[in-house]
């Protein structure tokens, strides 16, 4: 698998990968969560391309000054436990240690809980901590929640 930055063609098929994944949530719009995150120094996304130029993985990592955080990593479902998801994981970490980020953190949905055999299988420890969280630009849907 070849690892390089997301370019502009791809955000379609990495959308499609995302939802493949089931990591689409109807208050997260992708388009814009793809933009933000390429207008930003200390962000990137990643895609591993496999033959006949398919993009089979990509992952959104990024440090705020502090920590580094890895969010969207997606393997395409048919090519699941083939490496593909550690080597992506590893590539983001290189970035985020190249520019000195010291340790990375990772948040899981409660639906999700499984993939935590995952990253234990690649070296991420569960954490005490409780996650909150407060919109600064609520999505019209969710005004009156
Ligand atoms: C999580 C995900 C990226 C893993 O990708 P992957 O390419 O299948 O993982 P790898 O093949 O690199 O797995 C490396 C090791 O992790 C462990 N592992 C991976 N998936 C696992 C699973 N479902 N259950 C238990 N252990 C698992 C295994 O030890 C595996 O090594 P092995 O296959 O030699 O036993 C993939 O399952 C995925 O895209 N899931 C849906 C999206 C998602 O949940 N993303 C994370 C959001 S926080």
């Amino acid at each position: 698998m070849l690892i390089r930055p997301i370019r502009d063609g791809d955000t379609n098929a990495v959308i499609e990968l995302w939802r493949q994944c089931e990591l689409l949530r109807p208050w997260n719009d992708p388009v814009a969560d793809i933009r933000l995150a390429r207008n930003t120094q200390s962000a990137e996304i990643f895609v591993g391309i496999c033959e006949n130029d398919i993009i089979a993985a990509a992952i959104m990592c990024g440090h705020d000054g502090h920590r580094g955080w890895l969010y969207y990593l997606a393997v395409s479902p048919e090519r699941h436990r083939q490496g593909l998801g550690k080597m992506i994981v590893a590539h983001a970490e290189q970035w985020l240690r190249a520019q000195d980020v010291p340790k990375l953190e990772l948040m899981i949905r409660s639906t999700n809980t499984g993939v935590a055999k995952f990253y234990e299988s690649i070296g991420y420890k569960t954490e005490p901590v409780i996650t909150m969280s407060r919109w600064l630009h609520q999505p019209a849907d969710l005004q009156n929640d």
